[in-house]
């Protein structure tokens, strides 16, 4: 059994889907299902008895214990976070709560569980902590990718606070030797994604022939990955990761956002043609303190681990603007009135 966490989200339930699929062992899957969580995500496992759901806060340690008594999971994988940038602007405090004070709970309930472990289990227990390459914060044009040695400097509250919770996880590796390993992975984008990021916004936008709204000037770079390929990264750390040590995971694929939003508006135009999906472009207020530049160097795991993205930035893009198309009722259930009420409020400036 493995434990995972934020298994409803976006990276989560793709993770869980592909490991299942994949022939790995059976999943209890711990999940708060806030607004980002979705069970219809895992609607493919309702009758999979290798699939156990948990509703639940990482942050409530008899919660965490109950599960670890009863499922003695041999590894967990830490999904669990708000993730939204722009959401930690209008309202950090959930960003503390679940991303710095919920990762200390769980690593203290599994802290008291992995010290009673007899020594075999205790050497073979592994917690991976799935985190971003927000945390080394912006780059400039000409400065060189982040390597796993790049010093912090995180500048939303919610890279601040997922950088917390690395530190939280160096320090319980350092202090109590619990079997850590860290991922720092660059933008995702596939199926399954809450259509508040940029990727899944633009395409049910263009879709329903509504503004496509880029921050700024739409020159700001991101580096993405699809996210089968970061999926194949955490099971490949997990395998065969070494204890105490971060892997940067990235997909040498920087864009421009203009850029992005251009390559879905032109797959769009030959999936479904008939629109000038350009024409829907609209460039509104930036976001406060917008990062310019992410990129990563994923030289590490390359090396060590045999990693490398399967799917190109085109390739991927065109796997899930057909995703979307294909899946009207996922996106109507998930466009509810806490949606709708986000998209109001965040594009309350700039937008008709
Ligand atoms: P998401 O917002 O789509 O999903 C997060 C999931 O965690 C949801 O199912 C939610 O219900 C659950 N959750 C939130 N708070 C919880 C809590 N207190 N207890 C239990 N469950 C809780 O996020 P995502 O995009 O799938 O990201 C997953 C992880 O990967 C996050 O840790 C994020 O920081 C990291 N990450 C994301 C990206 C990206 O591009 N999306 C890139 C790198 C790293
Ligand atoms: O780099 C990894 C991170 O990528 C993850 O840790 C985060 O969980 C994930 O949300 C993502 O963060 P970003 O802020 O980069 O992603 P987002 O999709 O929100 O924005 C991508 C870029 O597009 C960013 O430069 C802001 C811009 N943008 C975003 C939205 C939602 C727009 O121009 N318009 C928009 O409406």
């Amino acid at each position: 059994m493995i434990l995972v966490t934020g298994g409803a989200g976006f990276i989560g339930a793709n993770f869980v889907l592909d490991w299942l699929a994949q022939g790995g062992e059976p999943v209890v899957n711990l999940d708060k299902l806030t607004y980002a969580g979705n069970l219809g995500n895992l609607a493919p496992l309702k009758h999979d008895a290798r699939h156990v759901f948990a509703r639940g806060d990482i942050g409530d340690r008899a919660v965490v214990e109950a599960l670890l008594r009863t499922h003695r999971p041999r590894a967990i994988v830490n999904f669990a976070a708000e993730s939204h940038v722009d959401r930690s602007i209008h309202g950090p405090a959930e960003f503390i709560a679940t991303n710095i004070v919920g990762t200390f709970n769980l690593l203290e309930a599994v802290r008291g569980w992995w010290s009673a472990l007899p020594d075999a289990e205790r050497a073979a227990f592994r917690f991976l902590h799935v985190s971003t390459d927000e945390v080394y914060g912006s780059l400039g044009p000409a400065d060189r990718p982040f390597s796993e040695t790049t010093a912090f400097a995180p500048n939303s509250p919610y890279s601040a606070s997922k950088a917390s919770s690395d530190h939280l996880i160096r320090a319980y590796h350092h202090t109590y030797g619990l079997p850590t390993l860290t991922t720092n992975c660059s933008n995702n984008y596939g199926p399954l994604q809450f259509p508040e990021k940029l990727v899944p916004l633009m395409i049910v936008n263009a879709i329903a022939g509504k503004p496509l709204p880029v921050y700024g000037d739409g020159r700001n770079v991101r580096d993405w990955l699809y996210v089968g390929d970061h999926c194949a990264a955490v099971r490949a750390v997990l395998a065969g990761g070494r204890v105490g040590e971060i892997y940067n995971v990235g997909g040498n694929s920087e864009r421009k956002n203009l850029d992005v939003v251009r390559t879905i508006c032109e797959i769009l135009a030959q999936e479904l043609p008939g629109r000038d999906y350009a024409a829907l472009i609209t460039f509104v207020e930036d976001r406060p303190g917008h990062d310019l530049r992410y990129a990563i160097d994923p030289a590490k795991i390359c090396a060590e681990l045999g990693w490398a993205p399967v799917e190109t930035f085109e390739s991927g893009m065109r796997r899930t603007i057909r995703w979307y198309l294909d899946h009207a009722a996922w996106l109507a259930a998930v466009a509810s009135k806490e949606y709708r009420q986000w998209i109001s409020l965040n594009y309350a400036a700039g937008m008709a």
